[in-house]
């Protein structure tokens, strides 16, 4: 943002040098008026998947000048009733940007729902999308992790997982009584990223979607955040010194020229322990579904097969 309010500046003052021009004509003056800040719809958006660093993403991104983003989750997209109120409703939800700025929003249950890689595509057919993943046995843990977090008094603002669920151990979710995977919980549906993502696919070319990798992003912001500055077509700006690791949390934290900033505590929690054997269960389960999102997206991510 600071180049873009350094030059509006410039305008600023050379329309006030055309302005006290007695001859100055009228049109120039419209031409140099400084550049104002508006509401724009979003050129980016990060569609998911929840519990895989999505915000993590959205507050590293807006650590470069020409990154304005939407504070909260919009879901536009994914909430009838939202969608319904049109586009006019989702820009007044933007953040005011300088031309030439990108605007991201972040709706993690975009990727999941059905209605929206075509409603986005009504918006805009060349906008720019960001999947992030992680290791599906270890995004379904997170996502247990915060269902259960979210059963507990102390947060009651946010929806409960149905009644006796939270109190329940991830093992007894995930495994059936016969010994079967659950693929009917949630938490696990949810880390089957291809069932989604053909959906997308059949939608956007794959060249306007990148996959990120949310176990690196963890690991090493810095590398990730380059080819997503890439990928957007904005300089890179982002590095090391964007960045300091903290012990207690066990986390990257974010700095810039004012400020140095950790995620929130709901982000970056304690996952409760699961038996080994289920682990290993679930990761040989997943295998044959990974492998299938690898060909989706022409990229191997490596993730462990036991
Ligand atoms: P856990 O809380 O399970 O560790 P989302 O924002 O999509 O809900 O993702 C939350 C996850 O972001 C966290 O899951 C955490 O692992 C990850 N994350 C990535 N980078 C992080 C960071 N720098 N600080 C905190 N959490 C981060």
């Amino acid at each position: 943002m600071a180049s873009a309010v350094g030059e509006g500046r410039k305008l600023a003052q050379a329309e006030s040098r055309v302005i006290s021009h007695p001859m100055a004509p009228r049109k120039r003056n419209r031409q140099l008026r400084p550049p104002r800040p508006v509401k724009r719809l979003p050129q980016a958006l990060i569609i998911g998947v929840r519990k895989c660093g999505t915000r993590a993403l959205l507050e590293m991104l807006y650590l470069h000048p020409m990154v304005q983003k939407a504070s909260g989750e919009v879901h536009f997209f994914d909430r009838d009733e939202n969608y319904a109120l049109g586009l006019d409703w989702y820009r007044s939800k933007m953040p005011l940007s300088f031309k030439g700025q990108i605007t991201i929003e972040k709706s993690p249950s975009y990727f999941v729902t059905p209605e929206v890689p075509e409603r986005v595509r009504a918006m805009n057919s060349s906008v720019r999308l960001l999947l992030i993943v992680r290791e599906p046995v270890t995004r379904a843990i997170s996502d247990y992790t915060q269902l259960r977090s979210r059963a507990t008094p102390s947060a009651p603002a946010h929806p409960a997982p149905p009644a006796g669920e939270a109190a329940r151990p991830f093992e007894h979710l995930a495994i059936t009584a016969d010994g079967s995977i659950n693929v009917a919980y949630r938490p696990i549906a949810i880390s089957l990223y291809h069932s989604y993502l053909h959906r997308w696919l059949e939608v956007f070319p794959r060249e306007q979607l990148l996959v990120v990798n949310g176990d690196r992003l963890i690991e090493d912001p810095v590398p990730q955040l380059r080819r997503i500055e890439t990928f957007l077509g904005i300089e890179h700006k982002i590095g090391r010194r964007n960045f300091y690791f903290n012990e207690t949390k066990g986390f990257y934290c974010l700095r810039n020229d004012t400020t140095d900033k950790c995620l929130r505590e709901t982000k970056g929690r304690k996952h409760p322990r699961v038996d080994p054997a289920v682990v290993t269960k679930l990761r040989r389960f997943f295998v044959q579904h990974n492998q299938r999102f690898y060909e989706l997206v022409g990229e191997d991510l490596g993730w462990p097969e036991d």
